[in-house]
């Protein structure tokens, strides 16, 4: 597939994404101290490979990196640019980047079908909180607070998720958690 990022500044480099079970995935990640220049590479890069996967959210433990960071949006376009071409335009870009996020005010229930970039071909029925308040850093270290609610609320608990070692089948029964686990395993052996 031709990977266009045509109306966007933003030149990045593609990073490898971990798919599940790579030991990354399951571990607990650590606060962002260093707010510097590799810091903004770094995000620039996630987001980069993160509208090329594409995914509207991509966390730095599924690139590797055990940082409490993620980046995010939910808002911009794909289109194809010709029927079956396999060339896309991206559009309408609203990147967001959340570094050491801590989720607070967690309200109401909502149920939404969420896949991951990490857990290729499975998508599932997931249930998260509907309004949260999410307290934040940006890449200069300055405090952020912001309210968010439908498919924003579903992502950036999504994405947190991702910080504490917890992938979003972990939320599912355990009989419906084990049988993807397998699946997962099996389809990555046999990639390898
Ligand atoms: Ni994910």
């Amino acid at each position: 597939m031709e990977k266009i990022l045509e109306d966007y500044t933003l030149k990045g480099k593609e990073l490898e994404i971990r798919t599940y079970p790579d030991p990354v995935l399951t571990k607990v990640a650590t606060e962002v101290t260093e707010f510097n220049d590799e810091l903004k590479e770094l995000c620039i890069n996630m987001l980069y490979t993160m509208y090329n996967a594409p995914g509207i959210g991509l966390a730095a433990p599924q690139i590797g990196i055990s940082k409490r960071l993620f980046v995010m949006d939910v808002d911009f376009t794909r289109e194809e640019t010709a029927e079956d071409s396999g060339e896309y335009v991206l559009g309408n870009f609203n990147p967001r980047i959340f570094v050491n996020p801590v989720i607070k005010n967690k309200e109401g229930e909502r149920i939404y079908q969420e896949g991951c970039l990490s857990l290729p071909d499975i998508y599932e029925d997931v249930k998260r909180f509907d309004h949260i308040t999410v307290d934040y850093q940006d890449t200069d270290g300055n405090a952020h607070s912001i309210d968010a609610e439908e498919l924003l609320s579903i992502c950036i608990q999504h994405e947190n998720d991702h910080l504490d070692g917890i992938v979003f089948i972990d939320r599912l029964s355990s009989l419906k958690k084990s049988f993807f686990k397998k699946k997962l395993i099996k389809a990555k052996k046999q990639k390898s």
